[in-house]
């Protein structure tokens, strides 16, 4: 009889595509036999009445990201790493930041530096360009393309961060000639500062108004030109973060004129609304993000978006800052206004439960499409298949095992990650992971951390099979 380092015994293994009663076999980090009556093991998990599904990928965070001056993001990797395996993740690809000015390559240097020994899960890197000179896009780009770095965002907006047309187009020429993958954020800048100036004049500074800063119109139109762009350069690009119906529309039109367009979506455009940001006092700055949470028909928009396949992935665009704290939402005194506020919330732990519960749960999705959105598909859209994603014989043995009857009421108390609160207070959610299990080792074992800091590696990636072919 075979001896395995770990046999997950009795529990429902769910894939992106198959249901299936069998146990699994874990040796040397990767998944050595599906089956029953599988023998001995030097540890079996016992996981009747539990769902055996893939470690969940989120291939949208933010960790120690350079945030403007005077402002910290709550998160290091330690932290970000152990809430997002708490969350029944298994690998996170955070975006690591081309500061103006300054080199793309020694920004990934920098941030090996603050990643590599501190994780509890895997990592792997995106790039932001911020600043696509010649020497950027012409060298420093295309090596680090073949180093495995094979995805980038751009910015449509933010100060210092914003790409004109002619740099996005310049910069998906590259992603076409190099076989990368593009993510826009796609908001209009220009119509933002209009905005924004216009409420101030008006003493509407509140952060309620950075939702009325950036209407839906204004992610429509980006929306729009990101993917005409793109068109025109013959270059795939996926949307990331949509929220509302519009956008989601523009996307699937471009999906039906077979232009190779993706679309990604977020928990908080499912279940936070504008009216979040309307607190007591600063409260509602704990719901600053762009683009802001909607109304109800945009969750609705939303969900259509994520059952109709528009939507491909499902990520938390984690990016954490403290709420009680002048480097953070309560920006200090004298910055009166939310264009102050910085924006993002966290969300890497509650990413899965939210999306089960609101989702399997409640009937919107099955199972199976649930392990595509929380992880099959990153993993196919970022080049980390077949290694990632999937419960598989040769399979890294990333799994997560879910109780799908625990009820559960988030609480600050119960999120790991560095921010001291949680943009879901109080939600109660339906589905639980309780064993996170990392390249064949468990992390979290029922609420505790049991995992080693550093075990958690950075992962080089091959070429998207959805980027251009070379
Ligand atoms: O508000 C957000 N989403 N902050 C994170 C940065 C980004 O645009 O993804
Ligand atoms: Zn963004
Ligand atoms: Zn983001």
């Amino acid at each position: 009889m075979p001896h395995y380092d770990l046999i997950i015994k009795g529990g429902t293994v769910v894939t992106a595509s198959d249901t299936t009663q069998c146990d699994v076999g874990i040796r040397d980090g990767v998944i050595a036999t599906l089956g029953i009556d599988l023998g001995e093991a030097d540890r079996v998990i016992d996981a009747t009445g539990k769902l055996v599904m893939p470690g969940g990928i989120d291939s949208h965070v933010h960790i120690a990201q350079p945030s403007g001056e005077g402002i910290v993001m709550a998160d290091d990797f330690e932290s970000a790493t152990r809430s997002a395996a708490f969350g029944g993740n298994t690998t996170i690809m955070p975006f690591c930041l081309q500061e103006n000015g300054k080199g793309l390559r020694e920004a990934v240097t920098a941030y090996h530096g603050l990643a590599d020994g501190n994780c509890y899960t895997d990592v792997s890197f995106h790039l932001i360009l911020s600043d696509p000179t010649e020497q950027v896009l012409g060298q420093e780009l295309p090596a680090l393309v073949e180093d495995g770095y094979t995805s980038f965002k751009v910015f449509m907006t933010y100060e210092g961060l914003k790409l004109d047309d002619k740099e996005i187009l310049d910069v998906m020429a590259t992603a076409r000639e190099t076989g990368a993958l593009v993510m826009v954020h796609a908001e209009n800048y220009d119509a933002i500062r209009f905005m924004t100036e216009r409420l101030e004049r008006a003493g509407k500074t509140a952060p309620l108004y950075h939702g009325k800063s950036r209407p839906i119109v204004v992610e429509r139109e980006a929306t729009h030109r990101a993917i005409s762009l793109a068109e025109l350069v013959d270059v795939p690009v996926m949307i990331v973060h949509v929220s509302n119906r519009e956008a989601m529309e523009e996307i699937r039109r471009a999906q039906s004129r077979g232009l190779k367009v993706y679309g990604e979506t977020c928990p908080q455009y499912l279940v936070l609304t504008e009216q979040d940001m309307d607190g007591l006092n600063m409260e509602g700055a704990k719901y600053v993000c762009s683009p802001p949470p909607r109304d109800k028909e945009s969750q609705v928009a939303c969900w259509e978006g994520i059952q109709t396949g528009v939507f491909s992935v499902f990520s938390s665009d984690h990016c954490p800052f403290r709420y009680d704290d002048p480097e953070g939402k309560l920006i200090p005194k004298g910055r009166t206004s939310f264009r102050w506020v910085p924006n993002g919330i966290p969300g890497v732990q509650t990413r899965l439960p939210i999306l089960f519960s609101e989702g399997v749960s409640k009937g919107r999705i099955t199972l199976n499409e649930f392990v595509a959105l929380s992880a099959t598909n990153h993993a196919k859209t970022y080049g980390l298949y077949p290694r990632k994603g999937s419960i598989a014989v040769g399979a890294d043995a990333d799994i997560a095992i879910w109780d799908p009857e625990r009820k559960v009421t988030i609480t600050e108390a119960l999120t790991r990650d560095g921010a001291d609160y949680t943009p879901y207070e109080g939600m109660e959610v339906t589905g639980w992971p309780v064993i996170t299990i990392l390249r064949g080792a468990v992390v979290i074992d029922e609420e505790t951390l049991v995992g080693g800091k550093g075990y958690g590696k950075h992962l080089s990636r091959d070429r998207s099979p959805l980027a251009a072919p070379r």
